[in-house]
């Protein structure tokens, strides 16, 4: 399949290499059934400025949305993924300052965005605190245009944690008191981030794994509907919007995550995408080597406490 460098609604997949607003200008109004992205958080990544801060952060937010709001469809939804402006030791969630910025931008309109969940992403892995306690999660805010949407919950049941448990009164007792096709996933997700180990890891510094942008994208989207993310990074929602056979559309500024991004989708058309399955953490065996307490903290617990 052909990957496109200009937007047209027959393509399947457009992949733009320039500035997302550019991008977003192509795009009719009330074409997109869903917006996905992690958008830079401006904390000194590579491909960030240096100087950016979180003012940066609310002026690029003002600047594309009247734009991500337009070619958004009535019903459709728009999810932003992010995490935390650390500055001065001070620490600022970016997901207050999307939701002002979003609420705020279309509270006028006809189909004003409603926050549907603030989903939060929990991950077992980052840099250890000293000063404050480890940073292990970030979010998802989940808002659809207008009242009316679609939530496609059986696409997206994971495994119930007790698949025997049964009533044990009342007029089903006896009976199986879970639903057969699996348990609602939450508003807490504990999804493994993409670490240097990680089956997804390309170069990109801050990709999110695969299974974040497909279970949104099967819960909220239908068959051959089309995606957007304008800050596609690795390609990592091109790659969960063709393996859940939805169009795709994104735009990456730097050219060499746009590289990586062609050849993740490619290789995900071609059935050969990289992708950790999504299936629950699994605790770990407290038998292996390595869940054992080495005897330095036996003696680190006689020096300590
Ligand atoms: C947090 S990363 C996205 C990672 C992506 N979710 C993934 O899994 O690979 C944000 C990306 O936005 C890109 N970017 C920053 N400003 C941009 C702009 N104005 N237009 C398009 N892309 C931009 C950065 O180069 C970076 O790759």
């Amino acid at each position: 399949m052909k990957i496109y460098k200009r937007f047209s609604a027959e393509n399947r997949i457009t992949l733009y290499n320039g500035d997302s607003l550019k991008l977003l200008k192509q795009i009719p109004s009330n074409s997109v059934d869903m917006i996905i992205t992690s958008p830079p958080y401006c904390i000194g990544k590579e491909y960030e400025d240096p100087q950016n801060d979180i003012e940066s952060f609310k002026n690029e937010h003002k600047r594309i949305f009247p734009d991500i709001y337009r070619v958004l469809k009535p019903g459709g939804s728009l999810c932003w993924q992010v995490g935390y402006h650390i500055n001065d030791a001070t620490v600022f969630p970016l997901d207050f300052f999307v939701y002002d910025i979003f609420v705020e931008g279309s509270k006028d309109t006809e189909y004003p965005l409603l926050l549907r969940n603030r989903i939060i992403w929990t991950f077992g892995h980052g840099l250890n605190g000293t000063q404050r306690f480890s940073g292990r999660h970030e979010t998802i805010l989940w808002f659809t245009k207008g009242k009316n949407y679609n939530f496609d919950l059986d696409s997206i049941r994971i495994p119930q944690k007790y698949p025997g448990k049964r009533s044990y009164k009342g007029p089903n007792k006896g009976k199986l008191s879970g639903n057969l096709l699996g348990k609602n996933p939450s508003d807490v997700w504990d999804i493994p981030n993409v670490k240097a180990q990680h089956v997804e890891k390309t170069e990109h510094p801050c990709q999110f794994p695969v299974a974040i942008p497909r279970r949104l994208i099967k819960a909220l989207t239908p068959v051959n509907g089309l995606v957007l993310d304008p800050y596609a990074g690795a390609g990592t929602s091109g790659v969960a919007a063709v393996l859940e056979n939805r169009r795709f559309v994104g735009a990456e500024i730097l050219s060499q995550y746009y590289d990586i991004s062609i050849e993740r989708i490619k290789a995900a058309e071609r059935g050969e995408a990289k992708v950790r399955e999504d299936v629950p953490v699994v605790e770990p065996n407290l038998n292996s080597s390595v869940a054992k307490l080495p005897e330095e903290f036996a003696k680190a617990r006689g020096e300590y406490y």
